[in-house]
């Protein structure tokens, strides 16, 4: 996970629209309230013509991904007609479609985005900030209701550690141990709640991530990896 700065997708648009390239945003991710909107394209203001999307659309309690088609793409294939050929066994299950309008309702009512965008997604992100103190972290970021550290050997310097070491795996098990699902992806450490969890939940979790950072200095201290 990398939020990307400001300038990145103004310019990611204004290079699409100069060569007439469809822009496809993948937010099996970040949609359905994730960053603080129900898409993550709503946050950044860009333009896609084609939107792919997954697991927050029925929360996880019924597997559903898809595809949203905007009109550019649509147009073209109303215009032509004959076959579109995209399907799937399982392609728009009834129970699965019944499952995310029900999941959605309930997200709706809660304003789980605007939960996200105005409160627990800003508490995330000051709590957050604070680990970018500790030795063993380079970079401390969130974009809504996700998380992401970076792992450094020397924060000053921005030093990555050797790929070798598994620097991130040593620290997810330290994670998983102490009953925290933080995922390593290299030695970016990385987060993505429930939109449904409390400032004192939050305020756990932050206790839980401290141990395993603290744990996995003391194993690299051990090893001779840091000061
Ligand atoms: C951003 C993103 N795109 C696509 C996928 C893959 O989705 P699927 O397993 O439905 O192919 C994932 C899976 O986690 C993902 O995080």
């Amino acid at each position: 996970m990398i939020i990307p700065p400001d300038s990145y997708w103004p310019e990611i648009q204004r290079i699409v629209d100069k060569y007439g390239i469809l822009l496809i945003s993948d937010e099996v991710i970040c949609a359905f309230g994730r960053v603080g909107h129900w898409f993550a394209y709503e946050k950044f203001g860009y333009r896609p013509d084609l939107v792919t999307f997954a697991k927050g659309v029925t929360s996880g309690y019924i597997p559903l991904g898809g595809v949203m088609v905007g009109n550019r793409v649509a147009e073209v294939l109303i215009e032509q007609g004959g076959e579109f050929n995209h399907g799937y066994t399982y392609s728009g299950h009834p129970v699965a479609c019944a499952v995310a309008l029900a999941n959605l309702d309930v997200m709706e009512k809660e304003n789980l985005p605007g939960r996200v965008k105005d409160d627990i997604g800003p508490y995330l992100a000051k709590r957050f900030a604070e680990l970018g103190e500790h030795p063993l972290v380079g970079l401390a970021e969130t974009c809504g209701f996700m998380g992401g550290l970076v792992l450094s050997k020397n924060k000053a310097m921005h030093e990555a550690f050797d790929p070798e070491l598994g620097v991130g795996m040593l620290c997810r098990g330290h994670c998983f141990r102490l009953g925290l699902i933080m995922r390593a992806v290299g030695d970016r450490m990385i987060i993505a709640p429930p939109l449904v969890m409390t400032h004192e939940q939050i305020d756990e979790m932050m206790t839980l991530i401290r141990r395993c950072l603290d744990a996995t200095l003391v194993d690299l201290q051990a090893a001779g990896q840091m000061d």
